[in-house]
């Protein structure tokens, strides 16, 4: 944990309150604060009844013997339960009228569109896991995933998820090296990708770069390629014997063998999800199968009020949790139709969202602060120009989202008739822990709300003690939770470090935040040494590793400050090797080379070449110092630590 979490500061914060329309409520899942509160409580004192009844019309093939399993840190949920999730998710429509319903309303870049019914999602999926098993994968196999936003991505996972295999996606911003770490990581036995993918009207060359990843990666056994492109925009090379095309495997493969799906112990792996922590190395966040399919399948049910007609769009890409969650698993575990868009949001112009939403008729839309607030920035003619009101609910994820975003959501999306639900979590978590029910709760602009059923957060002083309202710490959770991760692969030791040393008994979620009088949680920002741009969230351990394994690099310090759209930007400060001249091509190198490491979304924003970086007695880099700089503040904090104040002064003298 670094220093700044212990002074994280108290304000009273946002007062106003907007209340749920009584329309809204009316017709609402949940109706009223009297059944969230019975609801809670059961969850809570009762959980064995809870999850029994909530989770009653999912495919188990077997019960549980038992509902949870807690030796802290590793939790077992459904113990001794069998399922495979994509009964849940697809099989148990076909019995019903969903069986025709659109599952995937796919709105490509260009504008193609294309609508699966849940019959069809169900038989691609079972054709692709014929061709996934035909050569030679199977339960307890990892697969890596790396696509654009089509259907195949998801038809992808939902196969591995079929045959038992786990698959990890790995997010198309990504560069090789990052991939290439990944699978060597989990030891992945095949590649899903796709010749490439339209972004901005440009073609972004998807299986090249998985081609330069796998050089020397000696796991990976096959590369099924699906063909998004015609020959004239994405020309691609096959490698003999490794590389398939997705629907020449299919056709090659006896089609029986995806029909039944493979049936697994309720804590079989389902997926591992990389995401940034505080050391150099992203961790691989292990899920698996039935608390987690639980903890999505309700949270989608009760937080987007999902009905039977709506039409529900999640923006986010499948390479983040969010994706996994919310268009993947949860919508389609609860027979949602859901929008599946390809592209930019800027693509062709600022009214491409809004012309989706006219389109397809989005009735729920779920999205991003960073998103809004370049939607404002664009300015509201774009909105103006279609007609969305279909829209019905709007959600938000991924940070914390400032007042003003939130009341141009509300009043120019939403109408001021649509409730907001503000949902915090975490790829840790799986699932919505934080937010305010539409139909129940009052919504505070810039405050996520209350807990979910099952969860109890709290918020702790470093030393672990309970806060109270008002107060601003640590963010914990106190109890197991179904969708929780089960550890990170291959490395307990680090899973136990990670997220259960610093508070005893808890799982610290590496957020600071408050909760008012009335329990409203607001989670103001990590306290760790991870950035939140735009949305993705990025190490800064991990820059700085990358920064140090070029050749011109002595030290390197990477720090966020406010962005007005991006919320955080990257600034990374800079020692070079002797030898070396620090000037404006450097800097650009530099930038260029985070961006061929890890990918585009981190590239840095500012790249400072300094002579020295300000230092402890001990050697250790003072970070707070250049957050501080980075952000034009006064430098706060006690300095008596610090080796050299000269250091400081000059490297504030280039951001004056
Ligand atoms: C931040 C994304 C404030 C938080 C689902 C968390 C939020 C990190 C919110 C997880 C929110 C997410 N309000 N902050 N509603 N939602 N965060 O793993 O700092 O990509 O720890 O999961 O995003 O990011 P991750």
């Amino acid at each position: 944990m670094s220093d700044s979490g212990k002074s994280i500061e108290s304000f009273s914060g946002e007062e106003q309150r907007y209340e749920p329309t009584p329309a809204f409520s009316a017709q609402a899942r949940i109706k009223t604060k009297e059944e969230y509160d019975k609801l809670y409580q059961e969850s809570i004192e009762s959980p064995e009844t809870f999850w029994k009844r909530e989770t009653s019309e999912l495919v188990f093939r077997k019960p549980w013997d038992k509902l949870v399993d807690w030796q802290l840190p590793f939790a077992k949920w459904f113990v001794g339960a069998e399922l495979n999730i994509t009964e849940s998710c697809l099989d148990r429509h076909l019995e019903t009228e969903r069986k025709d319903k659109p599952a995937i309303i796919f709105e490509g870049e260009p504008g193609d569109t294309e609508t699966l019914t849940y019959t069809q999602l169900h038989q691609k999926v079972c054709d692709f896991a014929a061709a996934l098993k035909a050569n030679g994968i199977g339960p307890g196999d990892r697969v890596a995933i790396y696509m654009g936003m089509v259907p195949e991505v998801v038809i992808g996972m939902l196969a591995c998820a079929r045959i038992g295999a786990a698959h990890t996606v790995v997010f198309g911003g990504f560069a090789a090296e990052a991939i290439r770490d990944r699978i060597n990581d989990c030891g992945a036995k095949a590649v899903l990708t796709q010749d490439g993918a339209w972004r901005r009207g440009k073609v972004v060359p998807l299986k090249a770069t998985v081609d330069a990843a796998l050089e020397g990666v000696k796991s990976i056994e096959k590369v099924f390629v699906y063909r998004r492109m015609s020959a004239q925009d994405c020309t691609i090379e096959m490698q003999e014997g490794r590389d398939l095309d997705w629907y020449e495997a299919i056709k090659a493969a006896d089609s029986s063998l995806g029909v039944e799906a493979e049936i697994v112990d309720a804590e079989h792996p389902l997926f591992i999800l990389y995401t940034s922590g505080s050391t150099g190395k992203p961790k691989g966040v292990l899920h698996t199968t039935g608390g987690y399919l639980a903890g999505t399948h309700l949270t989608t049910k009760y937080v987007f009020d999902l009905q039977e007609d709506d039409v529900y769009w999640c923006t986010a890409d499948v390479g983040w949790i969010t994706g996994h969650s919310y268009i993947v698993y949860g919508p389609l575990s609860n027979g949602a139709s859901c929008v599946l868009y390809e592209g930019a949001p800027n693509q062709p112009d600022w009214g491409r969202f809004w012309n989706v939403i006219e389109k397809h008729k989005v009735s729920i839309l779920y999205t991003a602060p960073t998103a809004i607030r370049a939607f404002i920035k664009a300015g509201d003619e774009w909105v103006d120009k279609n007609d969305i009101s279909s829209l019905r609910l709007l959600g938000t994820v991924g940070e914390p989202i400032n007042p003003e975003a939130w009341r141009w959501f509300y009043q120019k999306v939403g109408r001021g008739e649509c409730p907001i639900v503000d949902t915090w979590w975490q790829t840790e978590t799986g699932s919505i822990m934080m937010t305010t029910l539409p139909g129940v709760h009052a919504v505070k602009p810039g405050s996520c709300g209350v807990p979910f059923f099952g969860v109890k957060p709290a918020i702790v002083s470093s030393e672990g003690e309970e806060l109270r309202p008002g107060e601003g710490g640590l963010l914990v959770v106190q109890n197991p939770w179904p969708s929780m991760l089960r550890t990170i692969w291959g490395d307990d030791e680090r899973f136990k470090a990670q997220y259960f040393s610093d508070i005893e008994g808890a799982y610290f979620t590496g957020d600071g935040a408050r909760f008012d009088q009335e329990g409203y949680f607001t989670v103001v920002g990590r306290i760790d040494d991870v950035l939140n741009v735009s949305g993705h969230r990025i190490g800064t351990a991990e820059i700085e590793s990358s920064l140090v394994a070029h050749e011109a690099v002595a030290e390197a310090a990477a720090v966020g400050r406010p962005h007005d759209l991006k919320g955080q930007a990257l600034v990374v400060f800079v020692t070079l090797k002797p030898g070396f001249d620090g000037n404006a091509e450097m800097e650009a190198a530099l930038s260029a080379h985070i961006s061929n490491e890890i990918g585009k979304f981190a590239r840095p924003d500012l790249v400072v070449l300094v002579d020295s970086l300000p230092k402890t007695r001990s050697g250790k880099i003072m970070r707070r110092i250049l957050k501080d700089v980075a952000a034009g503040r006064e430098v706060q904090g006690d300095l008596s630590t610090l080796e050299d104040r000269t250091v400081v002064e000059s490297i504030q003298a280039r951001f004056s």
